[in-house]
């Protein structure tokens, strides 16, 4: 047999159809797969193509809308998208639950972002860290004029941080130039300003610039949101207790840490989706901060107060913005902004962390009660349904009938949609 190869010369010069083409070739995509592909949904499809390379097609998740929520005195609906069932549901059944009064309060500190540079084959480094921060004016000078549009709006580098690190290779010095990016994710500003000093800091140290990028170790972009509820929202006493040992076996566990914030990280990341935002930065910033103290901890905590209410808060690095990159580009992603009416990044940062309080509130109650899998296999088994072959009201029917039976299985649901579709022929 004649074995394929990947290696597909000047693939990205070719159309998207005929991108297409091969690749339904090479997998014998069927007609009806290659439609189904091909279609970029609510992106239009010169858009898609510009926006990575080597487009073939489109993939749509669905967007939903968590209701409830009451942040900072004022009401939002969050638009999310995401592929788990249950996260929507569940975010708006807490925000619920976290309403009363002003709500859930969230405030970000400052939009400060950090840029590295690396210096290597460094004489006498911590004297030359010493003449980097002599020279910190006109570096930070040199800095801003690389983005006068930031400057103008009253951002811009702010200051200058070195350290000498000891590594394999010997002692390297470490540049930080932190920048407030104000409403932007910050990695184009904050790149463009790293590679514009790297020539500057090599004349200083006589050494050479390796490294000329962000560190999405966003230590000075903290947001934080907390909130209090009356037991009573949540279940009764015996529930607030529960989520609260659920918090110290968080704190106490590192593997139970990990989850706890991936069910935080629902929140977030949907959000994150439906506004475009790079969503793998947010995530690895969360995790880093997670672990900052050298063990990994939970991003939140739940605690019972004087007054027997169940409090939880939330402390979490957040590189978002609403200006720049994809944001700009995805209309959707506008429009998720439009719906959110968000005004500043500072305020998306808000509304992410205080979805991403909420979700940690419904995952935890939902464990110390019925457990999970309740609310999950709901939609499952809808899906479920919806993949045997139901359509309208049948999806429902045959869901309820699967959970109610404790058998939600896809050959059951196929089953299931046979008996039904006869029952309803035969009336006929
Ligand atoms: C599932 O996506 C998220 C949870 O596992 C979070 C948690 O355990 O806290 C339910």
């Amino acid at each position: 047999m004649l074995t394929r190869s990947s290696r597909i010369p000047g693939f990205y010069k070719r159309s998207f159809d005929e991108r297409l083409r091969i690749v339904a070739e090479w997998a014998g995509l069927t007609k009806e797969e290659v439609e189904l592909l091909k279609n970029t949904g609510n992106l239009d499809r010169k858009i898609a193509d510009a926006m990575i390379e080597n487009v073939i097609g489109g993939m749509t998740y669905p967007f939903a809308i968590a209701t409830n929520f009451r942040i900072n005195g004022r009401d939002y609906l969050v638009p999310m998208v995401i592929e788990e069932s249950s996260v929507v549901a569940a975010a708006s059944n807490a925000a619920k639950m976290l309403r009363e009064g002003d709500g859930i309060i969230a405030k970000a500190g400052p939009q400060y972002m950090i840029g590295q540079i690396h210096l290597v084959k460094v004489d006498a480094p911590r004297y030359k860290a010493m003449k980097i921060i002599e020279k910190k004016e006109e570096l930070l000078e040199h800095a801003n004029q690389q983005d006068p549009v930031l400057v103008k709006l009253g951002g811009g580098a702010r200051d200058i941080e070195v350290r000498v690190v000891d590594t394999r290779m010997g002692p390297v010095i470490i540049v930080h130039l932190i920048v407030d990016v104000l409403d932007a994710m910050g990695a184009n500003a904050v790149n463009t300003m790293a590679e514009a000093l790297a020539p500057l800091l090599e004349k200083i140290t006589g050494g050479e610039a390796r490294l000329r990028i962000i560190s999405n170790n966003a230590v000075y972009r903290i947001v934080r949101a907390w909130a209090r509820t009356h037991p009573r929202n949540v279940g009764g006493e015996d529930v607030a207790k529960k989520i609260v040992e659920a918090s110290i076996l968080a704190e106490a566990d590192p593997y139970r840490a990990v989850t706890h914030n991936k069910g935080i990280m629902n929140g977030i990341i949907a959000v994150a989706l439906a506004t475009a935002q790079d969503h793998r930065a947010i995530e690895a910033g969360a995790h880093a901060y997670a672990s900052r103290n050298g063990v990994y901890k939970p991003l939140s905590t739940w605690e019972i107060d004087e007054e027997g209410y169940l409090t939880g808060t939330l402390e979490i690095p957040l590189q978002i913005g609403i200006v720049g990159g994809a944001v700009k580009v995805h209309p959707i992603a506008r429009i998720a902004l439009k719906i959110l009416g968000v005004k500043t990044a500072k305020e998306l940062a808000e509304v992410m962390a205080a979805v991403g309080l909420a979700q940690n509130l419904a995952a935890l109650r939902a464990l110390v009660t019925e457990g999970i899998q309740k609310g999950h296999m709901k939609l499952h088994a809808k899906n479920l349904a919806i993949m045997a072959g139901a359509t309208g009201e049948l999806i429902d029917i045959i869901a309820e009938h699967m959970v109610k039976e404790g058998r939600i299985r896809f050959d059951y649901a196929k089953e299931l949609v046979e008996k039904y579709k006869n029952k309803h022929e035969r009336k006929i």
